[in-house]
């Protein structure tokens, strides 16, 4: 056997793409004794010194041949170590090992060490659902990615620590147990409770309106008011992920390279959290090659939390309208576009001026009016119009802090958020994605509600956009309430988490 044929993937955003590997070995002499063909990157190419070391050392042999490697197709850019394996396993097989037999219903991927052994890769999940997609009925993985792929259906998973171990499940896959998906049931038991939080009454409210509507929020307050406490609770309110926001989420993570070991399927909405020094491409995704999620989509079905807002480079805030737009990024590369989904929360955090304390009843602010203004115009108006609820969080009087009064707790605002959003489930969207065409069928106002909404226009001056979005708001309030009209007094309430704006941005 002079040809033989193992198959792969390489993953281009999150979807999987299948990738022959063609090994050809033939008689003659050759200055090169093993070729790469199909456009492989520099990682792809330095695999030569790698397969070669994994077959010595694992007692394979390397041929006496000079071997060619094709990648099929050839018209998409072949990135990372993870074809490593199917090519070690290309040759073995070429060289007549008995690993020949079945291995088109395989598919293959891993990084090899020079002992043989094999490393962990980016992006095995997609790779499982690919294999499903084009009906491969087995996966050979670096076991540390096993439970990852384990997460599909239907295909047979086979996690292996080296060379020696992969070429024996080919041979002899009956020898072996294909792995169980761990089945983790979502947790119900938030890391952070709404029940520690005392006060902030009117905060906690705006958060379960956020919650219950899938609305961006921002909130402004001076320094340990309990900001960045409110934000790591907001997760801890949302309704559990479904099974297919989970997958996608999980996909993410693992092309980012970012699952933990052994992680089967992500069960929490992830909650992200980037430092203001954060780069475009730590943000928004990209980096050298076919590009790497960036932190909006890591927060795919979750939350983003920027902190201390106007430290980040203006550059930065700017691109995030795409994504808050779209609930998707699209990366262009030399050769192709790629997207990621990020479809997030935006949760923002920022005090109101640079010392933290402008507006605050028991401190005096000791910016000037020129400094505070230079502050927040880091924040852009069409980024701000995009974050629906704008919420002041005061510092909470020593009294309500030394009480023993707290509100209501994770538990039970989160049935109050589910029961909302059931409501628009049926509806097709959740509030803040209604489109625009179907904004005046589904957010019906009674006659207080217009008077109260003609009035907001009027007085703050909202942008069309910023129209919609408070209808989108005052649908969510009126859900929560049990209401089918929106009424004047939801109305109101929605006016009222976006009249900040006019307070600071004057
Ligand atoms: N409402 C509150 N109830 C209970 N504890 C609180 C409250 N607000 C603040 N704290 C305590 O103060 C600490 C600091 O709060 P936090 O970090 O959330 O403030 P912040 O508003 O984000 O401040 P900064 O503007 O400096 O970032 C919290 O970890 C918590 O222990
Ligand atoms: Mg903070």
């Amino acid at each position: 056997m002079a040809l033989f044929r193992t198959r792969s993937a390489a993953v281009y955003g999150i979807e999987a793409h299948l990738i022959d590997v063609e090994v050809d070995m033939y008689s003659g002499t050759s200055t090169r004794d093993m070729v790469t063909v199909g456009m492989p990157d520099t990682a792809v190419k330095e695999s030569r010194e790698r397969i070669k070391s994994a077959l010595m050392n694992s007692g394979f042999g390397f041929p006496n041949k000079p071997v060619t490697i094709n990648l099929a197709p050839a018209n998409v850019r072949k990135e990372g170590a993870g074809f490593d394996l199917p090519m070690a396993m290309g040759i073995i097989g070429a060289m007549g090992g008995a690993a020949g037999r079945a291995s088109d219903s395989f598919l293959i991927t891993g990084e090899l060490s020079l002992d043989g052994s094999i490393r962990a890769v980016r992006g095995v999940l997609s790779m499982a659902v690919c294999a499903r997609k084009q009906g491969i009925p087995n996966v050979v993985v670096p076991s540390e990615n096993a439970a990852e792929a384990a997460v599909v259906e239907g295909v047979n998973v086979y996690g292996v620590k080296t060379l020696a171990e992969a070429v024996q499940v080919l041979i002899q896959p009956e020898s072996r147990l294909p792995l169980q998906p761990i089945a983790t049931p979502p947790s119900h038991t938030p890391e952070f409770d709404f029940g520690d939080v005392r006060g902030q009454a009117s905060a906690k409210r705006a958060m379960e309106v956020a919650a219950a509507g899938g609305h961006n929020l921002l909130l402004v307050g001076p320094p340990g008011s309990g900001k960045t406490m409110l934000a790591r609770r907001l997760p801890g309110i949302l309704p559990p992920l479904s099974f297919g926001e989970a997958l996608e989420t999980t996909q993410v993570h693992s092309v980012a390279g970012a699952l933990p070991n052994d992680c089967g399927l992500l069960r929490q909405r992830p909650f992200r959290a980037p430092h203001h020094s954060v780069s475009d491409a730590g943000l928004i995704g990209g980096g050298i090659g076919t590009a790497r999620p960036g932190e909006v989509s890591l927060a795919h079905n979750g939350v983003l939390f920027l902190d201390e807002l106007p430290e980040f480079q203006r550059s930065v805030l700017e691109q995030l309208r795409q994504p808050l737009e779209e609930g998707s990024v699209t990366l262009a590369r030399s050769m192709m576009t790629l997207s990621f989904p990020a479809s997030f929360m935006l949760v923002a955090a920022m005090n109101p001026c640079p010392c933290g304390f402008y507006g605050d009843q028991t401190r005096e602010c000791r910016c000037t009016g020129a400094i505070i203004q230079r502050y927040l115009t880091k924040i852009s108006g069409p980024l701000l119009d995009r974050i629906d609820l704008h919420i002041e969080v005061p510092a909470v009087p020593h009294k309500e802090l030394r009480g023993d009064q707290t509100g209501a707790t994770s538990a039970e605002i989160r049935e109050r958020v589910a029961r909302t959003r059931l409501i628009q489930e049926k509806r097709g969207y959740p509030n803040a994605k209604i489109p625009s065409g179907r904004l005046r069928q589904i957010c019906p106002l009674d006659d207080a509600g217009e008077r109260t909404l003609e009035m907001a226009i009027r007085k703050l001056g909202l942008s069309a956009r910023a129209h919609d979005r408070l209808l989108k708001v005052a649908r969510t309030i009126a859900d929560l309430g049990g209401s089918e009209a929106i009424q004047g007094k939801h109305m109101a309430e929605a006016v009222g988490y976006r009249s900040l704006d006019r307070v600071y941005w004057k």
